[in-house]
């Protein structure tokens, strides 16, 4: 690719020994300047490499002086003819460490003020600093790298789906709510003072409208809009690959979106992913691994010891099993070698998951030895053991709580114990988790969605579910997780006004309150709704994952921090009341002075 404009020639990064004895013209920023007796040398950086520009005794005494007064990061143009390296000064490991730019011309086409810090590839900064000024962090080659990848990850994406027949659909960011189990971020209409436009959780309820629209097949990459509390892998505003198709199931779903992995890791890793996935049933996952996420490269698995804890005399596990909790446990080969330190640290990742604690033992040649073991010198003993099929050198841990407490803890213990004992490694595991719950019961004893009130039941579950039962029933959503990272969800839709109706009366959302939020799309199920299904892959991890980054902050050109603000822009930040004012807005004074 000719990278020839008007300001340059070549990229500073494509020279080479071929271009030696060519006039040469490029632009960049100065990147490192030295001056060895008289002769300066300054790298010069752009998107495509540095380049060492000289000023000797053969270039002209006005050349060299300019060269000299130049500072860090100032944007300049240099012409001259490139020569080569004397002997001893090439540098093999750079692209363009063989040559150099003997300096005829330099104009200066902007001047930097001091930087905040020095914009060199290895040096650490902090975050927040570097997202603060974010535009001389992506002049870092290892960022710019990351941005680059991410467009070509897009359009690798692209090429895939539009040659799959599918069409690009740009959908409304001021639109109505779409319940993703997040709060919205509002925008107040001023033409119609007192409304308000929701941005969207997700393009779901359009994507829906596309395929009553008769698109058959649509595809978008898609900014959503959530207002959740952040996490190392959440933004308040990220992108997903969403797809939507009609007249499909499951199998479908699931060939679509192993043909655009298998697509991105040839392209993007040269690597060829082998498709299909494999599968697991929700309730399998949770049995197994207690979570939906699981990853299947940690060999780590959790045993149900309701059976055998209560026999053991130990009062926790009594009382706990007595109400209905959880007393479960992980058997870790060689663990048994951990130090009271790595174990401690076990105990510490049970207490921060919410759990109270968690009880363990070694098992050594003369038997347990540790907190629980003398609990285990008694009759229940041998069948606990057993229920764990402990061995000699085994680490022995356990957790007792509710349910759901149980369960973050036992998925936090097990991802630890990997951790710790090094065992988590391999290929990439891609995973299909299936058959999830349609509604899962939060706290205060109602019942939302697992996914979102969109998602079909399973045909065999529909007249359980009329019938008012929520628990146990299945649904026909599924999720794709990528060594223990949901990447993405999806699901085989509701197309039926009236069992939409029944999902939404489940949740306790009743009619009047169902037509409110929704009559647009109950409504459009009155027209010849096709049965669909899609997907929606979160970019930002997955780009993440691919790229080898540290986290999505990393493949967000410009991120925000864990507390949603902008270090660069300064926002969120306050209005000019007249703005306000002009919406009909009167804000409360929150701020303390
Ligand atoms: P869901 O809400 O599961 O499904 O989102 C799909 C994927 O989007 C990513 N994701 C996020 N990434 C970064 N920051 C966030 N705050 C965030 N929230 C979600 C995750 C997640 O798996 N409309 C449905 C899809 C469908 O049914 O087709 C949906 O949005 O990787």
């Amino acid at each position: 690719m000719s990278r020839s404009i008007a300001g340059r020639t070549h990229g500073c990064g494509d020279l080479r020994a071929e271009q030696v004895g060519e006039h040469i013209r490029v632009s960049g920023w100065v990147s490192a300047r030295r001056n060895h007796g008289g002769v300066h040398f300054v790298d010069l950086r752009d998107r495509y490499g540095t380049l060492q520009i000289v000023g000797d005794e053969d270039a002209s005494s006005e050349a060299r002086s300019a060269l000299a007064d130049l500072h860090p990061e100032d944007c300049i143009q240099v012409e001259g003819t490139l020569r080569m390296r004397i002997e001893g000064q090439r540098k093999k490991d750079k692209p363009t460490g063989d040559v150099e730019l003997l300096v005829e011309k330099l104009d200066i086409l902007s001047r930097s003020a001091r930087v905040p810090f020095e914009v060199q590839d290895e040096i650490d900064v902090p975050e927040e600093l570097r997202l603060k000024y974010r535009y001389l962090d992506l002049r870092r080659r290892p960022m710019t790298k990351l941005i680059e990848l991410r467009s070509r990850a897009n359009h690798a994406i692209r090429c895939a789906l539009q040659e799959d027949g599918f069409v690009e659909v740009e959908t409304p960011l001021l639109t109505k709510s779409t319940p993703e189990g997040a709060r919205d971020y509002l925008v107040p209409s001023r033409a119609q003072k007192g409304n308000w436009y929701a941005l969207p959780q997700s393009p779901q309820l359009f994507k829906q409208l596309s395929m009553v629209g008769g698109l058959d097949r649509y595809f978008q990459i898609a900014r959503c809009l959530r207002d959740e509390d952040l996490r190392a892998d959440r933004q308040p505003e990220f992108t997903q690959l969403d797809m939507e198709m009609s007249f499909v199931d499951e199998e479908d779903v699931y060939a679509l979106v192993e043909s655009v992995m298998v697509r991105l890791y040839r392209d993007l890793k040269g690597e060829d992913l082998s498709a299909p996935f494999e599968r697991m049933p929700y309730s399998e996952s949770v049995r197994r691994f207690a979570t939906d996420k699981p990853d299947l490269r940690n060999p780590l698995e959790i045993e149900n010891l309701t059976a055998v804890a209560g026999n053991i005399g130990f009062g926790v596990f009594e009382s706990v099993l007595e109400s209905g909790g959880w007393v479960r446990g992980i058997r870790i080969p060689g663990g048994a070698e951990l130090s009271r330190k790595q174990i401690d640290s076990i105990e510490q990742a049970a207490r921060d998951a919410g759990a109270g604690g968690a009880a363990w033992c070694k098992v050594g040649e003369d038997g347990p030895t540790g907190p629980l073991s003398r609990f285990l010198k008694g009759e229940g003993g041998p069948e606990f053991m057993a229920a764990l099929s402990a061995e000699v050198g085994d680490l022995l841990i356990t957790i007792a709580d509710q349910p759901r407490r149980a369960m973050v803890a036992l998925d936090t213990v097990r991802r630890h114990c990997g951790e710790l004992m090094g065992i988590v490694s391999g290929p990439d595991r891609l995973l299909w988790v299936t058959e999830f719950p349609l509604f899962e019961e939060i706290d205060d004893g109602e019942w939302t969605p697992a996914h979102h009130p969109f998602t079909s039941p399973f045909p065999e579950d529909i007249s359980a579910l009329a019938e008012g039962q929520k628990e146990g029933i299945r649904s026909r959503a599924y999720d794709l997780v990528l060594n223990g990272v949901e990447l993405g969800s999806g699901s085989i839709r509701i197309h039926d006004s009236d069992l939409q109706q029944t999902v939404f009366s489940a949740i306790g959302m009743d009619v009047k309150e169902a037509k409110r939020r929704f009559e647009f799309l109950l409504e459009a199920f009155q027209y010849g709704p096709p049965p669909h299904g899609g997907f929606a892959i979160g970019l930002d991890r997955l780009y993440a994952l691919l790229f080898e980054a540290s986290s999505i902050r990393e493949v967000i050109p410009f991120p925000k921090t864990a507390t949603g603000s902008c270090p660069l822009t300064g926002a969120p930040s306050d209005v000019d009341p007249a703005q306000l004012d002009e919406l009909g807005i009167t804000q409360k004074s929150l701020k303390s002075e």
